[in-house]
């Protein structure tokens, strides 16, 4: 089958569990499970893919630096990263939700310069950008939700799917941001040197998708 050796970049949990069926049709299934093992390189049943178990937010950076070959990686992570040094080829269209931006229930038009929480600063920064709307920018890992709650922002950008956690919180979704879903990226000089291997590859993850 392949003779050139292939790693593939995926982060554990909603993305790797929405990836296995896509990567089983193009003939490559993981030979250890992410979720119990300790194993950061993970073998598959190919001698020549193996796959590296990562933060959602590098996988990227791990692409572009062609320390894997291929990722998948969410929209919301890609606009966040800037997509230097990938391609792009193809919408897995799994793991989808939107990037939003949402405030208290209720809540009376903040005074003065809104204040944003949100991991995302860059999309935060762009989008408000473009409204015309100044704000201040503060930076969060994670748990969002909770800035509004303590008073540290008067808002959130955030990925929401079904509001349940938004709602769980006192939160309500207001500005649709973009619509988010999993992409295959794949390393600029990858693509170039092993073209044909790589285009094989995404024809067969594009006909899972497709199915
Ligand atoms: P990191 O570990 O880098 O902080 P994370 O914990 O956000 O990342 P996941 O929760 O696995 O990683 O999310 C991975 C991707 O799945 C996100 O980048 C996004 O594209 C998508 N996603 C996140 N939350 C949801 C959701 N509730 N429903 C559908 N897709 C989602
Ligand atoms: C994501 C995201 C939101 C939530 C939105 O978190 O960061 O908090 O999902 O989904 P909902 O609108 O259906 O409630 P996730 O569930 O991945 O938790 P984690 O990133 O903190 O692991």
């Amino acid at each position: 089958m392949m003779t050139t050796r292939i790693t593939i970049a995926l982060s554990k949990g909603r993305i790797f569990k929405e990836t296995l069926p896509l990567l089983a049709h193009a003939g490559i299934v993981p030979v250890d499970d992410p979720e119990t093992s300790r194993k950061l390189i993970l073998d598959t049943n190919d001698d020549n893919v193996k796959l590296v178990i990562i933060r959602a937010s590098d996988v990227p950076t791990y692409v572009q630096y062609g320390a894997a070959d291929i990722g998948v990686a969410g929209k919301d992570v890609l606009m966040e990263h800037g997509g230097e040094g990938l391609y792009e080829p193809l919408d897995l269209k799994i793991a989808q939700c939107r990037l939003m931006t949402a405030g208290p229930v209720n809540a009376p038009e903040p005074q003065g310069r809104l204040r944003i929480a949100t991991k995302f600063v860059n999309c935060a920064r762009r989008y408000y950008a473009e409204q015309g709307q100044q704000v201040e920018i503060i930076k969060l890992y994670g748990s969002m939700e909770l800035a509004p709650i303590v008073g540290l922002a008067d808002r959130i950008v955030d990925l929401v799917d079904t509001g349940n956690t938004l709602k769980a919180n006192g939160l309500e979704p207001m500005e649709h941001i973009a619509d988010i879903s999993s992409r295959l990226v794949i390393n600029k000089a990858s693509m170039k040197m092993n073209h044909d291997v790589m285009q094989k590859f995404i024809d067969k993850i594009a006909e899972a998708v497709s199915k």
